[in-house]
């Protein structure tokens, strides 16, 4: 077998987020977060499709108030992960377990208590975990009261839990990411950012005071963290997706360059510290001004200690997009590359995509970086089996093989990379269309889009084969 290129000491795991896996929504005290009422997912599908459905209350159709169960369930999943030899796991924590509305002074002590046992349940098998803070799941109450992250006041609410997660976890939890894809905000303001202004009523300026606050509100959260233990590694995690120009017209190159601009801007501020020069004439022509309050320069200056991304597509850009197919993505999208084949979802497959963007991102910065979510999202069909019901999911080891060999060649290029964690490494809901039928999973997860199922575990294909990667730290790849 060739030697593998992967370091002795990589994180293989697998990344989760709360609201699409624990379920148990009321239980332990949780309050509502704003995915407790998005039931169709929290994107925009198409452009005549601004806004996802947003309903006033929870309603029986959504699959995440039940998830997968985790939350009952954690000792059983996390021994499958450990069964596939998982180093690292990636999970959030639910703000609204902490703090069910969000701006109480006092923290809910049951939602503390569950996720030290899920800690220390990891602990058991030498799982490490590496835990979000903010994905995707604001407290509903700062998003009615408030308008999510469009104001201010969310700093200093984020501010109390974070101080209060550290501080309980100080000595479990080593590696931390502030915000989930932290530049998705732009594209779906509501299910990333809590900000319940419709999008066709949202000024760029009030958006772009949003972002800077998050951007304020996770500096500070670096600074804070590292005051509790200077040993924590935290990260920003950002959603990256390469562009390329549909044609060698240097108008299209300009394209991919201002298409580029708005996803460093999230990097560069959490790497650099400051704002860059390529926005302000953004800014200008855009009439928006960023507020900033006296501390907000010294805030942002506390950069992160890596840089982590997730990965699951790239797209083309055009100076004219209008003279091409449009091409869906994953929360933000371009024009259809004729040179890649595309999921059953629309998003198109690009493993070198995964090189470049690693090479791009170590190039700019210098500092580690982790891939804490890659996956292709399929239909799946449970099938008997000779250990009982399971799934031969090809194509999904298909996709995984080619871009974990993808990750061994920017390895070679000299980039630095702690750590993989594939997405949904159990069946979860999705994050864009609230299907269950949209899969990515090792485990299939006997649940369906009506509803329906016993949640019941079954290994797939995939399952033994990521086993094997892991058990020879990628040697088995080639
Ligand atoms: C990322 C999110 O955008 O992609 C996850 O961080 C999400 O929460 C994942 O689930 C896959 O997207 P989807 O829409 O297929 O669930």
């Amino acid at each position: 077998m060739t030697k593998t290129v992967f370091p002795d000491n990589f994180l293989w795991g697998g990344a989760t987020a709360a609201n699409q896996f624990e379920g148990a929504y009321q239980e332990g005290g949780k309050g509502l977060s704003v995915q407790d009422v998005l039931p169709k997912g929290g994107v925009p599908v198409s452009a005549g499709d601004k806004n996802p459905r947003i309903t006033e209350e929870p309603t029986a159709d959504n699959l995440k108030l039940d998830g997968i169960d985790f939350y009952h369930r954690y000792k059983e999943d996390i021994a499958l992960f450990a069964e596939m030899g998982f180093k690292v796991f990636r999970l959030s924590i639910a703000w609204s377990r902490i703090f069910p509305k969000g701006d109480e002074l006092e923290p809910n002590e049951a939602g503390l208590a569950f996720y030290d046992q899920v800690f220390d349940e990891l602990a058991k098998y030498g799982i490490e975990p590496l835990v979000t803070l903010s994905h995707y799941e604001t407290p509903l109450h700062l998003a009615r009261a408030y308008n999510g992250w469009a104001n201010r006041d969310l700093i200093a609410f984020y501010e109390r839990y974070v101080r209060t997660v550290f501080s309980r976890y100080k000595d479990k939890v080593k590696y931390w990411l502030t915000f989930n894809e932290v530049n998705s905000v732009l594209h779906a303001p509501f299910m990333s950012g809590g900000i319940a202004t419709p999008v066709e009523d949202l000024s760029q300026q009030d958006l772009y005071q949003a972002v800077h606050h998050e951007l304020v509100a996770s500096a500070l959260a670096t600074k804070i963290g590292h005051d509790i233990n200077p040993d924590f590694k935290i990260g920003c995690m950002v959603l990256a997706m390469p562009a390329y120009a549909m044609t060698a017209n240097p108008l299209d190159q300009l394209a991919v360059r201002q298409f580029a601009n708005h996803n460093y801007l999230f990097s560069d501020i959490h790497a650099r510290g400051k704002y860059p020069n390529y926005i302000k004439r953004f800014f200008k022509e855009n009439e928006i001004e960023i507020v900033f309050a006296p501390e907000d320069e010294e805030i942002l200056s506390h950069t992160v200690d890596f840089i982590s991304f997730s990965y699951y597509m790239s797209v083309a850009q055009a100076h004219n997009p209008e003279a091409y197919n449009s091409g869906r993505g994953n929360i933000m999208g371009g024009v259809t590359n004729p040179y890649l084949e595309a999921s059953d979802w629309g998003w198109q497959i690009d493993p070198v995509g995964l090189r470049l963007v690693l090479n791009d991102f170590y190039d700019r910065y210098q500092l580690p970086l982790f891939i804490v979510e890659n996956g292709l999202g399929a239909k799946d069909v449970l099938v008997d089996g000779p250990n009982g019901p399971t799934v031969e999911d090809d194509y999904r080891i298909d996709y995984l093989q080619k871009h974990l060999v993808q990750v061994g060649e920017a390895l070679q290029d000299g980039v630095e990379l702690w750590g993989y964690t594939t997405w949904g490494p159990i069946d979860l809901v999705s994050a864009s269309t609230a299907e269950m039928s949209k899969r990515y999973g090792f485990i299939y997860v006997d649940r369906h889009d009506d509803g329906t199922g016993s949640m019941a575990r079954y290994k797939k294909k995939s399952f033994d084969w990521y086993k094997e990667v892991i058990a020879t730290n990628g040697a088995s790849l080639y």
